[in-house]
């Protein structure tokens, strides 16, 4: 029978928050704590700082049955816990070293607060390497024996409960020596059975992680190689990629031709991996090259833009859907609608943009309408950045009438639809 553990959870972001909340339903007391008093304010209102869905409903199921608690660290009195999961943002510089400076603050803060023997899991994507030098670190104080366990997270944001309830494995790091196999099966039955839980050194769990991002971020840029190549070579991707999909050995999924992925996490741990591979004295060509082709990709996308309005001398007026990274998300980090509008801005277009989601900018917002109608006003083309299914619905008739001469789609979405599309000079990727 699960026995009920007692978590909690440090940084209450998308992570911390899916995970912890997960954990409660499953019948868990968990605590989800940070220092930004403002966000657990946000938390402790029922609500959540960021769009995810089926995230709220659970969440507020759970806190009602007492079994979901928020505090800032100052309240949260970590003792009673018997583990706590590190989920802490670790962002990376341009040259993809990875500021561990949050994760460091928590191991300090439990060195400091912390005198009774914990399982601390590192839930934050962490270098290699990273959980063993922590384990150093809480070794220091010889008379209490924290075990540091490295824990991934799979889950994709737009469907992370869903992800986090199914999970296709669950990866756990565990320091050598250390008897803690049975805490984790008893935490993750629940979700999985016993025989896709597993277990490896800290090292291979930390390298699994950024390994399953690389890889999946490579799939993407090698078919978006073989997409520019189809365009001169009269061959049709989407075709392609369908048939190349069906072979099991390598699978249809990730093999969407665009302009390139965007997110918090692929550009960010693609870096990062061929920084670490740097570090050793090695290098990973084929990751290099799919940086390389991601970078590329809209510049590709934007030339073709360039080209057309020169060529038509229409008026650089365009509407520009998606500034999300993918659609079901506020998340705007890396995405490659936010970096198509300020490529476009520099060219002298003036540019209204449409999202459907109340968007998170981190720094600069950029203007955007709610309405398709109104961010088409005036425009001569318009330009898809997201695979957001509700385009293909769109009134092309309409479309033509208020003056959309073009579409540039930068996710293949409209590409069977040549019938509605007829009058429009279409432009997809490959
Ligand atoms: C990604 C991984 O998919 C998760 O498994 C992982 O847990 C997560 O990162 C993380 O490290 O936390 P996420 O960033 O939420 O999840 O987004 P994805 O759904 O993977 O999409 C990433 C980007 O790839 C998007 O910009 C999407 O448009 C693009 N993409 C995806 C393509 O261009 N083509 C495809 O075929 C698939």
């Amino acid at each position: 029978m699960q026995k009920n553990n007692k978590i909690a959870f440090l940084g209450t972001g998308y992570v911390g928050l899916v995970a912890g909340t997960c954990f409660a339903d499953k019948g868990n007391e968990v605590n989800c704590i940070d220092i930004d008093k403002d966000r657990i304010e946000i938390l402790k209102s029922g609500k959540i700082p960021f769009h995810e869905p089926g995230l709220q409903e659970m969440m507020i199921r759970n806190m009602q049955k007492g079994r979901l608690t928020f505090s800032t660290l100052d309240e949260a009195k970590l003792e009673q816990y018997n583990v706590i999961f590190i989920s802490v943002g670790t962002p990376n510089d341009s040259y993809g070293k990875t500021d561990l400076g949050k994760v460091y603050d928590a191991i300090n803060y439990i060195k400091e607060n912390v005198k009774t023997s914990k399982i601390i899991i590192i839930r934050s994507t962490v270098p290699t390497g990273t959980c063993s030098a922590i384990q150093s670190i809480v070794d220091e104080d010889n008379d209490i024996n924290h075990i540091v366990c490295s824990n991934p997270e799979f889950t994709k944001e737009g469907d992370a409960v869903n992800d986090f309830l199914n999970p296709d494995r669950v990866v756990v790091g565990i320091p050598k020596g250390k008897e803690i196999k049975a805490f984790f099966y008893n935490l993750y039955m629940p979700f999985i059975s016993k025989e896709k839980i597993l277990f490896m050194s800290n090292e291979s769990s930390e390298l699994t992680k950024y390994s399953s991002n690389a890889f999946l971020a490579t799939r993407i840029s090698f078919i978006n190689d073989i997409a520019r190549i189809a365009e001169k070579l009269n061959a049709n991707i989407e075709e392609v990629s369908n048939a190349v999909g069906m072979d099991p050995r390598i699978g249809p999924h990730f093999i969407r031709a665009g302009i390139g992925y965007g997110g918090s996490c692929f550009p960010k741990d693609a870096l990062s991996l061929v920084n670490q591979a740097n570090e050793v004295g090695e290098s990973i060509n084929v990751l290099e090259g799919a940086i390389k082709t991601n970078n590329y990709q809209i510049l590709y996308f934007l030339d073709r833009v360039n080209k057309y309005f020169q060529k038509n001398n229409f008026k650089k007026k365009v509407t520009l859907f998606g500034l999300s990274f993918k659609p079901n998300t506020d998340d705007v980090r890396e995405s490659r609608g936010v970096m198509l509008y300020n490529l476009l801005k520099k060219e002298d277009f003036s540019i209204r943009c449409y999202d459907p989601m109340n968007l998170k900018f981190i720094s600069k917002p950029i203007p955007y309408y709610q309405n398709i109608e109104d961010s088409l006003e005036g425009s001569a083309a318009l330009i898809i950045s997201v695979e957001d299914e509700q385009y293909k619905n769109l009134n092309f008739k309409a479309l033509k009438e208020n003056g959309i001469k073009a579409i540039f789609d930068g996710r293949n979405l409209l590409k069977d639809m040549t019938e509605e599309l007829e009058g429009i000079d279409y432009f997809s990727v490959g």
